[in-house]
Parts: C-alpha cells; structure tokens; sequence
C-alpha cells in the first residue's frame, strides 16, 4: 500500500467547520421555541434572588424536546446573577438513570458541598440518615438557596420508590440557614401517579410541559447549528426540511434531527461529496433505524422471538393485518419445528403487547362480534433490515426455525 492509510483521509476537506455544534452535550445559548418555558423557569427562579424560595418544579416532555438543555442554560444565567448580585445560588443536576438510589443521590449532594477537612462520603456504607445529615449541614453552612437538578426523575421513583423525594422535599423545614428547591425532569406524565401523594403534591408545585417540536421549529433550531457548524453552501436545499420533518414525524425530537444531520453529513464526506444532498438523509436515517433496532431484535427472549418471526413469514407471504389466530397457528408449527414446547394463546397475545411497546410491531385491536376480540398485527420494522438473520444471529433455534416450510395462509 503506498503511503499511510490515514493521509487521504486526513487531508480531505471537511464539510464541518465545528463538529461540537452536532455534539450532544453541546450547549446553546439560543434555544429557538422555548421562550416560554424558560419564561416559566426564570419566573420562579427569580425568587432565589429574591431572598425567597422558589417553588418545586416538575418539566415533562418527550425526549429530545429540549428539558435539559432549557434547565441547563436557565441555571447558568441563574448562577452568573447570583454571582454578580452576591446571593450565594448554590445548582446541582442529577442524572437519575445513574445515580438511582437514594444513598448515591444524597452521597452525590453532599459530596458536591465538601470542603477541606470535611470527611470524604463513601459511595456505600454509611447509615442513609447520616449521609442526609451531613448533606443538610453542608447546606446550612453554605447558605443561601440549593437548587436540585433530578434529571430523568422517573427512574428514581421506579427504583427508590417515594422515600428519597419526601426526604428531600422535607428539607426545608430541618434547614435553618439555608433553603432549596427541587427541580424534576420526566418524560413520563404518569410518574407521579406512582408517588406517595404527599411527596407529588409538594414536587409538583408547578408543572411545565414541553410540547414536541413541530418540523418547522425543528428546522430552525437546525439552521442555528448549521450556521455555527458547517461551512456555507454545504447542504442542498432540500436536506433541513427533510431532517425536519422526518424527526418531526419520531415525536418532534430535536435530538433525532441534529443526528440526522451530522449523520448526513458524515455520509457525502465518506463519498466525497462536496454538498449533503437528500439521498445522504435517506442514507443516515436507514443507518439510525439499524442502529436502533439491531440491538433490541438481537436481545429479545426466544419466545418473543419466534412471535416476531412468525409475524414477519406471514408478512413475507403477503398477508396483511393478521389475526392473533393465524400467529398462533405458525407459532405453534414453529415451536414442533424445532421441539420446543409451545406457550398459551393467552401469553402469546401478552407477548404481542410487549412487541408492540417496544415499537417492532403494530397490533390493533378488533371486535370479532358477539364480544369476540382479536388483534391485527403488522410488523414495524424499518424495510432495510434483514430481521431474520439479525433474530438468528445468537439464537440457533430462529435459524433453524426459518429453515422449516410452513402452511401459510395466502394473501386474502
Ligand atoms: N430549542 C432548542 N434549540 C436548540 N437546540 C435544542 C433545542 N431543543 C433541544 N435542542 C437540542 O436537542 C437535543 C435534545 O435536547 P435535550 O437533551 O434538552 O432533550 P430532553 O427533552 O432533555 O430529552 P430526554 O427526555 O431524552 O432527556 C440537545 O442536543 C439539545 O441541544
Ligand atoms: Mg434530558
């Protein structure tokens, strides 16, 4: 091979001119479309500099409707008045898919608020209540008003149950120099009906929903990127409404859409292209669609696995909205295939719902008259993906299974 095997590409030009602008921890200080709910915020949280304590808050919203990086930049022009006016504001965030016991919450609090000489907190060990009491004696003697991030807050509750949140919604009368305000992020409306309503009466002091983004919203919070991100003229007209309307279409999520793009844009870089043209977004959204169904496909129990195979032979064959009956049928034929025991009609249908939640197929429920009900099932899976031999991959018993003939029925 002549040369290095990295000089062509590093000497390629580059479509981008700042790649962090993509990136997903890339913080904007223009958030186009969410002057109300940093309205809402800055409403409240005024109150911090106001020597008062600002309400509790939970925000909701799909994701990538923009919650954290709304709260995140409301909290960076908090802390800079606090600063600037002398009132100690004192912001922690969360993540509550990591950290999601209520010892490693209060830990990472408390831990936040150590100073030299104070002891070090272990990430296990110590008696909760104690680490709690540490936290709220740090607090005190910072002063001033604590703002809790609990980002994700929904998998708190799920894990931890109320304990934590009524604890920490209850800081405020064990504090005396001090005060805080609990800020909850979700993308579950229901949570809180999961919640001691004690602890989502005081949590939920204000709510603030973040409605998905519309393709036309998205589109000018993509344009903001490009102007930051990418060198002019790189993208033919087309290419922002069809990232936006595409990402418009998987619930308005602004996250989706910047991926789309740099993806896009990656795609007419490897072809040495000097513009990103539409064929590079259908080439970027088949590749986001693999990438995020392959894993689940590969995951799924044996059982579920042979319900979705059966689903897809019978769409292979042409068959359309099939009746949890006929699933039934080539499932059990299935399972004698390859000697394995088969499952009730009654879990069948129970796994049909779990396929249908997690978004690999679409069933629909009719009535069979004389109160007869039955489902009609299509599969979901984006066309590009080769789902048998991705459902075989690690499971042996599919394979052979799809080696089998089956008495299908025929298109009606
Ligand atoms: N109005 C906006 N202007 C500019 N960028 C935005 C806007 N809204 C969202 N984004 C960008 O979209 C991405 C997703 O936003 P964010 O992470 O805040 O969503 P989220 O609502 O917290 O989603 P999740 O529920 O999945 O955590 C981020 O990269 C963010 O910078
Ligand atoms: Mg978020």
């Amino acid at each position: 091979m002549d040369g290095n095997i990295f000089e062509k590409i590093l000497g390629q030009d580059s479509l981008f001119i700042d790649r962090k602008a993509f990136e997903h921890a890339f913080e904007p200080s223009n958030l186009p479309h969410r002057e109300q709910e940093v309205d809402a915020l800055v409403r409240n949280l005024v109150d911090a500099l106001n020597g008062h304590i600002p309400s509790n808050m939970l925000l909701y919203g799909v994701p990538g409707s923009g919650k954290t990086v709304v709260t995140r930049f409301v909290l960076s022009q908090l802390l800079e008045k606090g600063n600037e006016m002398g009132h100690p504001v004192q912001t922690y965030e969360i993540n509550c898919r990591n950290v999601d016991t209520k010892y490693r919450v209060v830990q990472t609090l408390a831990s936040q608020l150590k100073q030299n000489g104070d002891y070090l907190i272990p990430f296990t060990g110590w008696p909760t209540d104690r680490v709690l009491e540490t936290l709220i004696e740090r607090m005190d003697r910072a002063g001033g008003v604590h703002i809790l991030v609990l980002d994700e807050i929904d998998n708190l509750v799920a894990k931890a149950g109320s304990d934590l949140l009524y604890s920490l919604t209850n800081m405020n009368t064990l504090l005396k120099n001090a005060r805080c305000c609990i800020i909850g992020i979700s993308n579950d409306l229901n949570f809180t009906q999961e919640l001691d309503p004690r602890v989502s009466s005081r949590l939920s002091q204000e709510d603030v929903v973040f409605h998905p983004y519309g393709a036309q919203e998205i589109q000018d919070i993509l344009q903001e990127r490009v102007k930051m991100g990418l060198k002019i003229n790189s993208l033919e007209i087309g290419v922002i409404p069809l990232c936006s309307a595409l990402a418009a279409q998987e619930h308005g999520d602004a996250r989706r859409a910047l991926d789309l793009l740099r993806i896009s844009v990656q795609k007419a870089e490897q072809r040495s292209q000097q513009k990103v043209d539409p064929k590079h977004v259908r080439l970027a959204q088949s590749q986001l669609e693999h990438d995020q169904v392959t894993p689940v496909l590969r995951t799924l129990p044996l059982h579920q696995k042979l319900v979705l195979f059966c689903v897809i032979i019978n769409e292979e064959n042409g068959l359309r909205n099939i009746s949890t009956g006929e699933i039934f049928r080539t499932y059990s034929e299935a399972c004698m295939k390859i000697n394995i025991e088969a499952l009730t009609p009654r879990r069948i249908s129970t796994l049909l719902n779990e396929l249908d939640t997690l978004g690999l197929i679409m069933a629909r429920n009719v009535s069979k008259g004389r109160g007869g009900r039955s489902k009609q099932v299509n599969s979901a899976i984006p066309k590009g993906i080769d789902s048998i031999k991705t459902l075989s991959e690690n499971e042996p018993l599919i394979q052979e299974a799809s080696q089998g003939k089956y008495m299908l029925q025929g298109r009606l």
